[in-house]
C-alpha cells in the first residue's frame, strides 16, 4: 500500500530549511502546526453521498469525530462503520499499525480513491484528523460546501516535543464549562495536547470539594474585584465567582479524552492559599488576623465581613500574599490529602500540579508552629520548610500513584526527588532541574505569558499587563537551551503558554489573548526548530483565521504586510 511506503521514503518537505520551497498561503496544503513532510499528488477525493468512513474498533471517538466533521461540510449523512475496511473505493480508513515508531505520529495517504489515515496510536488518528480538517475549507466548518474535495496528498508527521501545553486561570476570572470545553476544542484544533487547569488561587476557589464544602461556597465567591492597574482604582463591589461541581469536572476529563487532551488540575499550594484561608482560617498561620486588602480598595462587602468578625475573606485584588498554608501544623496537610484523595479519581492526568510559586516566608518565620517544625526537622531556612512541605505532599500523591509538577520555586530549599518543574521566571529554573535530572516543562514569561500585552499601541492601557509579548516572539521561542547537553535537555518535556487572567474578565479577552499567539507556540512545540519558517506561518495563519472566524473565536487579526497583527480589543473590561 502506498502509504506504507511514506515511512521508508525521502519527502519534500515543504516550508522548512533555506533550499526548501515555502508553502503559499494560496495552496490547499495550508496546515498549523507545519507537518514534517507533505508529498502534494495530483487530483482530489470528493465526498459524495456514497462516501464511508471504517474506523478500526478501537477509534470510535475519532470515527464519530471525522464523521460530524464531514457531515456538517457536506451536508450528507456520512456512513461510517468499525472494523476492517472491505470497500475498494470511496472510503475513508482509520486504522491503528503498532510498528509505527512514533506514539503521536500520523500518516495519511489521500488519492482520487479515498483516504487513508494510519497512526500507532488513537492521538495519532486524531491529529491526522485535525490535519484533514484544516485541508477542507474553512467555510465548511458551519456551511455546506457543494462538491466537498480534499486535494490528493501524502503527509507524515509527528511532534517535537510529548508536553504541548496550554493553561488557564480560572480562579482570578471565572469562565463556565461550555467555554472550557470551547477552549479544549482549540487546543485540539492545534495538536495540544494538554491542559493546565488552574483551579484554585487567592481570588476563588473553583473545584467542588465533597469534605470541605465551604471550599467553594466561601472560597468561590468575591465580594468585589480591585478596578485597573496598581495601586488600582477601587472596588467595582460585585459579587463574582463561581465553580465546578465534581460532574461538571467528570464531564469536562470525559470531553478532553475524546480529543486525546490530558487535563492537569492545579491545587495551589503553599501560597495564594487565601480563597482556602477565607473558608478554612485555620489552615493560616494566624487565623485571627483580617485579609488584608487597602481600605482604598476593599469592597463594602468585604468591608462588612471584617467589620462583623470574619476576618478572613477572599482577596479582591491582585498580587502575591503573606497569608499562605500553615507548614508547622499538621491540619493543613490532613486538609490537603483530603482534597487531594477528592480531586485524584476525577483527573486520569499522571501529574497533579501543586503550584509551589510565589509563597511569601514572612508568616512562616513569625509562626511558632512553622518555626517549632523547623526545629524538629532539621532546617536551616523557611525555604528549607517550602521544599519539606512540597516533599511531604509529593510524597503522599506518590503513594497514591501520581507524580507532581510544581513552579520553578520549588527548586528553592532543595527539589522533591520525583518532581517535575515548570520553568516559569526564565529557564534558568529549567536548565538548574534538567541539570538534575528532572523532567521539566518551559513556560518562560517572556515566551508564553499570553497576559502580556500583544501590540504596542495596547501600552498602559489598563488591560495591559507585563512586558510586549508580540507573535512572533512566541514563534520564535526554542524550549532547548543552549546550555544543556543533548542528553540533559532529554528532559525537556515540551512548553505551555500561561493565560493568567487578572485582566481577562470575558470569554472574548481570553481568546483574543490566546489567538494567534497559541498558534505560534503549537508550531513551536510540533515542528523541529530549523524548520520554522516565519513567513510561512503568517501566511498559513491568514488561511487559518479564517477558520477561526468562522468557528467563531474573537482572534487578533494578521496584517499581512506589517510586523504586527491589528485588532482592537473588546471593549468589555470589568477590572478596567
Ligand atoms: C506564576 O506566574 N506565578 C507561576
Amino acid at each position: 500500500m502506498r502509504i506504507f511506503l511514506l515511512s521508508c521514503c525521502f519527502f519534500i518537505v515543504l516550508s522548512c530549511g533555506s533550499d526548501q520551497p515555502v508553502i503559499h498561503p494560496e495552496t490547499a496544503y495550508s496546515i498549523i502546526p507545519q507537518p514534517v513532510s507533505i508529498l502534494p499528488g495530483s487530483g482530489f477525493f470528493e465526498i459524495d453521498h456514497n462516501t464511508i468512513v471504517v474506523g478500526a474498533v478501537e477509534l470510535e471517538a475519532e470515527t464519530a469525530f471525522i464523521t460530524q466533521l464531514l457531515d456538517q461540510a457536506s451536508g450528507y449523512s456520512i456512513a461510517h462503520k468499525m472494523g476492517t475496511a472491505t470497500e475498494t473505493r470511496n472510503k475513508i480508513i482509520l486504522s491503528l499499525d503498532d510498528t509505527l515508531t512514533n506514539p503521536e505520529g500520523y500518516m495519511i495517504d489521500i488519492t482520487s480513491n479515498g483516504i487513508e489515515v494510519i497512526a500507532k496510536k488513537p492521538a495519532g488518528i486524531m491529529y491526522a484528523i485535525q490535519t484533514l480538517r484544516q485541508l477542507l475549507p474553512p467555510e465548511g466548518e458551519n456551511k455546506i460546501i457543494k462538491g466537498l474535495k480534499i486535494p490528493a496528498v501524502e503527509i507524515e508527521d509527528y511532534p517535537r516535543y510529548a508536553y504541548r501545553g496550554m493553561h488557564l486561570d480560572v480562579s482570578r476570572h471565572f469562565f463556565p464549562v461550555d467555554f472550557v470545553k470551547k477552549y479544549i476544542d482549540l487546543l485540539a484544533l492545534h495538536k495540544m495536547n494538554i491542559f493546565h487547569w488552574h483551579l484554585t488561587d487567592d481570588q476563588g476557589w473553583r473545584i467542588e470539594i465533597k469534605k470541605y464544602p465551604k471550599l467553594t461556597e466561601v472560597g468561590g465567591f468575591r465580594n468585589g474585584t480591585v478596578k485597573g492597574h496598581r495601586p488600582y482604582d477601587g472596588s467595582d463591589n460585585q459579587r463574582y465567582g463561581g465553580f465546578y461541581t465534581q460532574d461538571e469536572v467528570r464531564d469536562v476529563v470525559t470531553y478532553a479524552e475524546k480529543k486525546h487532551i490530558t487535563i492537569i488540575p492545579e491545587i495551589e499550594m503553599p501560597g495564594h492559599a487565601s480563597a482556602a484561608i477565607a473558608a478554612y482560617p485555620y489552615l493560616s498561620c494566624f487565623p485571627e488576623e483580617p485579609t488584608i486588602i487597602p481600605e482604598d480598595i476593599i469592597s463594602t462587602g468585604g468591608k462588612q465581613l471584617q467589620a462583623e468578625g470574619t476576618p478572613k475573606i477572599v482577596q479582591e485584588t491582585w498580587g502575591v500574599f503573606d497569608d499562605v498554608f500553615c507548614a508547622g501544623d499538621d491540619t493543613t496537610f490532613e486538609f490537603l490529602e483530603d482534597v487531594l484523595d477528592e480531586v485524584i479519581p476525577l483527573f486520569p492526568s499522571e501529574y497533579i500540579h501543586i503550584g509551589g510559586d510565589e509563597c511569601p516566608k514572612e508568616n512562616w518565620k513569625r509562626c511558632p508552629d512553622c518555626q517549632k517544625r523547623m526545629k524538629e526537622m532539621g532546617l536551616t531556612d523557611e525555604h528549607e520548610l517550602q521544599s519539606y512541605f512540597i516533599q511531604r505532599i509529593e510524597k503522599y500523591l506518590n503513594t497514591k500513584g501520581k507524580k507532581i509538577i510544581g513552579w520553578d520555586e520549588i527548586l528553592e530549599g532543595g527539589l522533591a526527588p520525583n518532581a517535575t518543574v515548570m520553568s516559569w521566571r526564565g529557564e534558568d529554573g529549567g536548565i538548574d532541574a534538567a541539570k538534575q535530572s528532572h523532567q521539566v516543562i518551559m513556560t518562560p514569561t517572556t515566551y508564553c505569558y499570553l497576559d502580556y500585552y500583544q501590540f504596542k499601541a495596547d501600552a498602559g492601557k489598563s488591560t495591559a499587563v507585563g512586558n510586549y509579548l508580540p507573535v512572533q516572539k512566541v514563534y520564535e521561542y526554542n524550549p532547548f537551551p543552549e546550555e544543556l547537553t543533548a542528553e540533559q535537555a532529554e528532559y525537556i518535556q515540551g512548553a505551555q503558554a500561561n493565560v493568567w487572567t487578572e485582566y481577562m474578565p470575558t470569554e472574548e479577552y481570553v481568546e483574543y489573548k490566546v489567538l494567534p499567539r497559541m498558534t505560534a507556540l503549537a508550531e513551536v512545540v510540533w515542528v523541529a526548530d530549523s524548520v520554522k519558517n516565519w513567513s510561512s506561518f503568517k501566511s498559513r495563519l491568514e488561511r487559518l483565521s479564517e477558520r477561526y472566524r468562522v468557528l467563531g473565536y474573537n482572534y487578533a487579526k494578521v496584517d499581512p504586510d506589517g510586523e504586527e497583527f491589528i485588532q482592537e480589543q473588546p471593549t468589555e473590561n470589568k477590572s478596567e
